[in-house]
Formats: C-alpha cells, structure tokens, sequence
C-alpha cells in the first residue's frame, strides 16, 4: 500500500528526470518505487550498521524479482575501488542484465559506492538511492556525483549517473546518532546561506523543531534543501559553473577534515566551521558584512554544530591541505565566498596571506 502521499520534488533532466520523495513508510511502500524499475534484476547495497535495521523493510518489496543483497563494512574506509569490484561481482552473480537496477539504502558512503558500481555495470545501469542519513537525504544522494576514494584522496574516482528516483524515508533517521543528524543539518543550513534568505530565516525560526526532530519540520526542511539542489542541478549537472557554487564552507572545511585525520570531524561539521571561516574571509575581502556572519554563527550554534577550529590543526597545515582543493585553478586558491545570506560567488586567485590571517584569527580567538 502506498504510504500517505510523500512530498515530491522532481530534478528536471529531460529523459533523465526522476522524483525525490521525502516523507513517512517510503521504505516499506514498494508500490511507489517498484515503478521505476524497468527489468527483473535488483542489486540491494547497505552497509553492515544500516542492514540489520532496514534491509528487511526494502526486501519485503522484491517478491516475484530476481533479487541479492551486497552488504559492504561501515565507515569512509570502505568507500573503495575493492569494493566497487565486489559489487560488480555481486551483479554478475545475480547475472544482472542492461535492465537491472541497484538499490543504494543507507549514506553517502553506500549511495557513491553503490551508484559508481551501477554506472560502470555494462556501462551504466540504473539505481535508487534510499539515504538512511539526513546528510545523503539533503545532498548526496540528488544530483548524480558517484564515486569511491583512492588512497591518494577522496572523491578521486567518479561518475555522474543520475538515480532513477530518491526514497528518502525519515523514519530511518530515528536511529541515526544525533551528532550524524546534526552534521546532515550543516548541509540545509548550506543551501540557505548561499542561495535562499527566507528559508535561513525559516530555518531561524524552526529552530527547536529541527533539534526535536519533528517530522514536519524535518521534511520541509528537507524538500526546501533538495529543491535548492535539484535547480542548481538542472541548470548544471556536470560542475561547469553554478554547481561549484554548492561547496560553499568545503575548502576550509575539507582541510579541517584532512588535517584532523578523518576521525576529529564529520564531513558536515567540517563543512560548517568552513562556512564561517569562508564567510570571515569574504568579509575580510569586503565582500559580506560581520553581522550576516553573526547570523550564521548563531544559527549553527543553535543546531548544535562547531563553531571554532578544534585545537591541534595548525593554519600551515590547513593552508597545504587547500592547496590540493580540486577548484583550484593554476595553481591559485579558488573559492566560494559570500555575499551574505542568500548569495555567493566562486572567487580566484585568492591570497594566501588573506587565508592565513582569517585562520589566526580563529585559532586566537577561540
Ligand atoms: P555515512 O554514509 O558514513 O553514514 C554515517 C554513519 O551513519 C555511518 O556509520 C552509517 O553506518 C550510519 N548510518 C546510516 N544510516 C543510519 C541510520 N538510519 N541509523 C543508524 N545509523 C545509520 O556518512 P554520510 O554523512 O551519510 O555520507 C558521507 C559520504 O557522502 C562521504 O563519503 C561524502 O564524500 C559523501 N558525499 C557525497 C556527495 C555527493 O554529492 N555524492 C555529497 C556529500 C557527501
Ligand atoms: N555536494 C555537492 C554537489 O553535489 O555538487
């Protein structure tokens, strides 16, 4: 039975396009997303955490399918090409034709893994993201980036392939530890800073809600953010220009996450540190006003993210660690800097020297 009509949000891509359904019971109601399979193989990818808690819901669906189920380890670590290659041997088990679809049920680390094993089967076959995590509610699993790190770096290794449809079942966020939930926040909070201002101040007044995870107040806050993201994908699905856009807080807030091992912050705490360093260094550049920053500063705090530099990440090694950022161009810094709430721009040839101060600056001041 279908569960009570889910909000929709469509990523408009002409053959492409596909549906993201945000509400209650997705997982368990079959009848939706069987619709948008075309043959009779399923490949279902979770992880060894997400499984014991979910599998069951999604399986329960696949009566009359040939169907298995490829279970990879929990953590970034196994975000791996190995991986890749035992998906890929899962398909060929299941003896998965051009018309098979791969189902990706849990985070982001299962969707890019699980997405890139489905983009490169027979060169391409479809899947469903079903994010268990509000991170790859909001981000990960819209927009087609697929992939798997290398031990070089992560991200290294990609596909844009598009899902054929986004289950994005709240229900599963009861589990999911808080400082997860919090950390997917990072990324709506995101979406509002560069490109919407009265969902900012929605999100300012919804406050409480958001941290009691009520589910009204959760769904519009995920609809809001994947709206957002699906027109910022229509108009640029491969990152020729707007798209960039979407890495606001990420060059500070991929470095914090480098030079703090993986293992300090989550990618979205990361993220949320980076924003306001990026918005202190736009600030410092004459760009944004330090009462749009104090905006912002306060919003996060509420929601329960960092806000200052953990201790122990030096602005030397945080400034190497952004000379690697992939925007950079010719080798100058290049990022996204704000005009305040609701705008932003990708900025090259950024000084090395404006960077290091806004980084002292923090680190003294925290
Ligand atoms: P994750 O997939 O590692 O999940 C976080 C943790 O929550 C894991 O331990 C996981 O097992 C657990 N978990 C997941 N769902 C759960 C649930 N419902 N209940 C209990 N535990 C649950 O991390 P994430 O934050 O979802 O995703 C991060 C990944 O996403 C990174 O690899 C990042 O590079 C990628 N990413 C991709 C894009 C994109 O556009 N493709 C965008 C942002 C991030
Ligand atoms: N998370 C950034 C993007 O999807 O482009």
């Amino acid at each position: 039975m279908n569960s009570p009509s889910p909000l929709t949000i469509d990523v408009s891509l002409g053959a492409r396009s596909y549906p993201v359904w945000i509400g209650r019971g997705l997982l368990g109601d079959a009848e939706r997303w069987r619709a948008r399979l075309r043959g009779r193989h399923v490949l279902v990818v979770s992880n060894t955490t997400v499984a014991p808690l979910y599998l069951d819901r999604v399986t329960r669906g696949l009566d009359g399918l040939r169907w298995s189920q490829h279970l990879i380890g929990d953590g970034e670590a196994h975000k791996s090409f190995a991986n890749v290659e035992h998906a890929l041997g899962a398909l060929a088990a299941l003896g998965a034709t051009r018309d098979a679809c791969v189902l990706a049920l849990g985070g982001g680390v299962v969707g890019d893994l699980a997405g890139f094993a489905a983009a490169c089967w027979m060169r391409g076959i479809d899947f469903i993201q079903m994010p268990t995590t509000l991170l790859a509610m909001v981000d990960s699993s819209v927009g087609g980036k697929t992939g798997v790190n290398l031990p070089a770096g992560k991200n290294l290794v990609g596909a844009f392939h598009q899902p054929r449809a986004v289950v994005a079942d709240i229900d599963t966020l009861a589990t999911l530890p808080v400082r997860e939930y919090r950390a997917g926040l990072a990324e709506v909070v995101k979406g509002a800073a560069i490109g919407d201002e009265a969902f900012f101040a929605w999100l300012e007044t919804h406050v409480d809600a958001l941290n009691a995870q009520d589910a009204a107040a959760v769904i519009a806050a995920i609809a809001r953010k994947v709206r957002y993201k699906a027109g910022v994908v229509a108009r640029d699905e491969t990152e020729h220009g707007e798209r960039a856009l979407l890495n606001f807080g990420h060059t500070f807030g991929h470095a914090l996450e480098t030079v703090g091992h993986y293992t300090t912050l989550l990618h979205g705490e990361g993220v949320a540190i980076g924003m306001l360093l990026e918005a202190r260094l736009s600030e410092r550049l004459g760009m944004s006003q330090g009462a749009d920053t104090e905006r912002l500063r306060r919003l996060l705090a509420r929601l329960g993210l960092p806000v200052t530099v953990p201790p122990g990440m030096p602005p030397d090694a945080l400034l190497a660690a952004m000379r690697l950022d992939k925007k950079n161009l010719a080798g100058q810094l290049r990022l996204v800097l704000w005009h305040g709430i609701g705008g932003c721009e990708i900025v090259n040839g950024i000084a090395e020297t404006d960077v290091l101060a806004v980084l002292h600056e923090a680190i003294t001041a925290a």
